[in-house]
Parts: structure tokens; C-alpha cells; sequence
């Protein structure tokens, strides 16, 4: 069924534990996330990223949609990194149950005016604003310390981001990346993270965290135990398809029910481990 993110984030921070979104790119992976939702009893977001959206136009959103409909357990469709502001009046209009405001680029007080105005417009259409603020590295980057620091998310500057643009959710840039984590492994400041849910619940925003692949377990347990109400998962879902690209399968619709079946299996260990699975 359809549900609202404001009511799986609101649940999820009751119950102490998070939601899963996933990012999808066609229909095996819709129907990989909302199969593993309901084995899993688990709540989930489906997330298109706009690169996702230009491939799969408005017939990826409807798909989405009428996928979540049909789900026996509660499904949103959220529009992720919207990093244009034509981007994001489009999302708006296209049945999205809320969106990211991602203006991380941008220096503080312009992220502050472009997500302020983005969140105005939905929150008329009831919808959840998330937006980042500090800037999520790439593995690729080989930054020096004070550059890592930089980029961290700040308390203060989360106090008057928060007020100023009036968002429901923090996307929080801790140490966490997009991709892969390097060989040493990820190094995320749950010191940071501490302070950020604590400023966070006082207001009744939801902290996400990106990048959630290449977690260890007992990291993302640590974060939930912190806060985190929002995983963002991508690379791993995207390269277990991949992955089951390179069987011996030559027949298609083998090689679509294997992709699935792989994607599938990689979402419902997530909803499991996010505590998510048997919350529906
Ligand atoms: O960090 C999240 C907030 O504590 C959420 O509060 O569930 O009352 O909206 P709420
Ligand atoms: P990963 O690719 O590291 O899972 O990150 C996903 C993400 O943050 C999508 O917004
Ligand atoms: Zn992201
Ligand atoms: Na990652």
C-alpha cells in the first residue's frame, strides 16, 4: 500500500530503528525492492535518482507508484539528489511522496535559500524535504584532513539550516561516501553523528545516512543506536544485477528473474539488518 515517508520515518524513529531506500532503475528492480518488503514484512522507499529519471521518464515513476500501490505493505516513492531547481518543480508534479533537496554544492547560505524555496512548494503538496548539508566525498577523492573535515556536516550550521529552510529530514555527511569505502575501511564520526540526532529529535527532523553500502553490520547498527532513520542504498543492490549479468543465462526473461532474485536478495539482508523487517 501506499504510504506517506513522513509516516515510515515518524514509525521508525518510535520503534528505533530505520527505513531502507532503495534506488531503482527499471522494473526488476522495483519489483526486487517491494518482493523483499513483503517477505520481510518490512516498510521501504523506492528512490530514483535523477540520472535514473532521465532514462526511465515518467513511466519509471508510474511503475513505482503503481507497484507501491499494490504492495501489501507500506511503499513511498521518493525523488533523490534533486540538484536543479527545474528538476525538482518537475519531481513535484509527478506523484513523488517526497523528495531531496541537495544543494551540498552550494555555498551555506545559497544551499539555505534553494532548498528554503524547494521546500516551501512541497511541503503545500504535504510532501518530506530532505536535504544535505556538508558534502558527501567520492572513494575517489584523495582529500587531506582538513579538506575530510570541511566537508562534515556542521552542528551549528544544522541549527540555522534546519530553522531557516523548515526540512523534515537531515541528510548528514559524517564520513560517509557514495560507492565503495576504501581498503581501511569506512570512518565515520559517530561522535558527530551523536550530536546531530541530538539537535535533530529536539526539532522532529529525521536523520538519513548515504552511502549506506559497504556498511559493516556493526556500523550500521551504531548509527541506527545514533539516530539514523534513513539508509540510502544504491552500489550494492546495482551490482548484485550487474553481477548476475555475467551468467551463462541466454534466454531473457532467465536473465531478468536472476537479476531480480540477486537484487532481491541484497534488499531484504539491508531491511533486516536496519531493523526495518516485520515493522510493516
Ligand atoms: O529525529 C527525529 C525526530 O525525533 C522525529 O520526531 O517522530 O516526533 O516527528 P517525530
Ligand atoms: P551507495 O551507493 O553508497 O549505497 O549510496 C546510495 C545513496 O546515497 C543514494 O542517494
Ligand atoms: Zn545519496
Ligand atoms: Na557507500
Amino acid at each position: 500500500r501506499i504510504s506517506s515517508t513522513k509516516e515510515l520515518l515518524h514509525n521508525a524513529e518510535r520503534g528505533g530503528y530505520a527505513i531502507g531506500a532503495f534506488n531503482v532503475y527499471n522494473l526488476e528492480g522495483v519489483q526486487a525492492v517491494v518482493a523483499a518488503a513483503e517477505d520481510e514484512g518490512s516498510p521501504a522507499i523506492l528512490q530514483i535518482h535523477p540520472s535514473a529519471l532521465k532514462q526511465g521518464g515518467t513511466p519509471l515513476v508510474a511503475c513505482c507508484i503503481s507497484a507501491a500501490e499494490q504492495a501489501t505493505v507500506p511503499i513511498t516513492v521518493h525523488f533523490d539528489h534533486g540538484s536543479s531547481k527545474q528538476e525538482l518543480l518537475g519531481a513535484l508534479e509527478l506523484g513523488f511522496h517526497s523528495v531531496m533537496v541537495d544543494g551540498s554544492d552550494l555555498p551555506f547560505k545559497e544551499n539555505i535559500s534553494y532548498t528554503k524555496s524547494i521546500a516551501e512548494v512541497a511541503h503545500t503538496k504535504n510532501m518530506v524535504v530532505e536535504a544535505e548539508l556538508g558534502r558527501l566525498s567520492g572513494t575517489e577523492d584523495d582529500l587531506t584532513v582538513e579538506d575530510y573535515e570541511a566537508r562534515l556536516t556542521d552542528v551549528t550550521q544544522a541549527n540555522e539550516f534546519i530553522d531557516t529552510t523548515g526540512i523534515d529530514a537531515l541528510a548528514v555527511c559524517i564520513g560517509n561516501v557514495h560507492g565503495k569505502y576504501p581498503e581501511s575501511g569506512p570512518n565515520l564520526r559517530l561522535d558527530l553523528l551523536k550530536d546531530l540526532y541530538g539537535l535533530c529529535s529536539k526539532k522532529g527532523v529525521y536523520v538519513v545516512l548515504h552511502g549506506a553500502s559497504g556498511l559493516p553490520k556493526e556500523l550500521i547498527e551504531e548509527c541506527i543506536k545514533l539516530g539514523v532513520r534513513k539508509f540510502n542504498v544504491n552500489t550494492e543492490v546495482r551490482k548484485a544485477y550487474m553481477d548476475s549479468l555475467n551468467s551463462s543465462k541466454k534466454d531473457l526473461i532467465q536473465v531478468m528473474t536472476s537479476a531480480k532474485e540477486a537484487m532481491k536478495a541484497v534488499v531484504a539482508e539491508k531491511m533486516r539488518l536496519f531493523g526495518s523487517a516485520g515493522k510493516a
